[in-house]
């Protein structure tokens, strides 16, 4: 009973390394954090220095392992060598959290080429390269897991969102080749989809309404459980699938919705319930 945790969810990655992309803010910060809770060393690669550094200084003054590489995960060449800085750090790699995520709106007819470009190159060009280099480096240091986060705009389609839509789908194919190709060396490979999260992202996309509240609001009724979620409800899913506890657990998908997935027609149709006409 070689991998079976000593109690029954004993949730640990003590003596282990990990890798989170967009780990400066959002859910990727709240999965760095949570990740060095449990005994991890983290390295956070994100394109935003500032964030980054000031993330990586909160959670060393806490007392933790964790450092941080500026990096474009759409570059080939920034994770490349951020991958070789990591592993100069800590030696081994264990687990990746491919995250790092931008959102664009348009339909296919309004989306320019160059935004359908850049939400593919960071969703899903983002994860290839990081999947590309982590991968080995796993293999390396005996097999790992990969948790990459797409969305439940992975199954589903929200209006005005082609882009976004088509490269959180893509990831659900690139976890399911990375599962399939990797599973008899000892590395999986899940993905999480998040309903509403209560993020940057979120307040960024709230505010070109120009009535950020009443976005919110709409959102939280969205959700059968009447609310948005929070980054440590991610985080503690992703550290789940990224743990031994998970350890015959590939190619899947966790979805972390409140309920949003759940009502057909959406909880607005729902409450107005079905009109059976006159039963009499
Ligand atoms: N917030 C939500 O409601 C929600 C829902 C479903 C899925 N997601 C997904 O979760 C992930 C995280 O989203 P969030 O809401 O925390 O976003 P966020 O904008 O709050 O944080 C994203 C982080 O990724 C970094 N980043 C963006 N582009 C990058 C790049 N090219 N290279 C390196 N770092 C980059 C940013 O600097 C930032 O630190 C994304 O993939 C997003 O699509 C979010």
């Amino acid at each position: 009973m070689d991998h079976e945790p000593d109690s029954a969810m004993n949730i640990r990655f003590d003596g282990k390394a990990a890798v989170v992309t967009g780990g400066a803010m959002g859910i990727g910060a709240a999965t760095a954090k949570k990740l060095c809770k449990l005994g991890a060393s983290v390295a956070i690669l994100d394109r935003n220095a500032d964030a980054a550094q000031a993330m990586v200084h909160t959670l060393v003054n806490e007392g933790h392992t964790a450092s941080f590489q500026v990096c474009d995960v759409a570059v080939e060449s920034d994770v490349r060598r951020a991958f070789d800085a990591v592993m100069q750090r800590y030696g081994d790699l264990h687990v990746l959290v491919s995250n790092a995520g931008i959102q664009r709106y348009g339909d296919v007819v309004g989306t320019s080429p160059e935004i359908w470009d850049e939400t593919f190159n960071v969703h899903v060009k983002g994860c290839f390269h990081a999947t590309k280099f982590a991968i080995p480096a796993m293999l390396a240091s005996g097999g790992g897991a990969v948790v990459v986060v797409s969305s439940v705009q992975g199954f589903t389609a929200m209006a005005n969102s082609a882009a976004y839509v088509a490269a959180k789908h893509a990831l659900l194919g690139i976890t399911r080749s990375i599962a399939l190709d990797f599973a008899q060396q000892n590395i999986r490979a899940n993905c999480v989809c998040p309903g509403t999260i209560d993020t940057p992202m979120l307040h960024r996309s709230a505010e070109r309404t120009g009535s950020p509240q009443k976005v919110i609001d709409s959102c939280s009724r969205m959700h059968a459980m009447g609310r948005i979620g929070r980054t440590e409800e991610v985080a503690n899913a992703i550290a789940f699938l990224a743990s031994d506890c998970a350890s015959f657990i590939t190619g899947t998908t966790l979805v972390v919705d409140g309920g949003l997935l759940i009502p057909t027609g959406g909880m607005a149709f729902q409450k107005i319930g079905i009109d059976t006409g006159d039963e009499g």
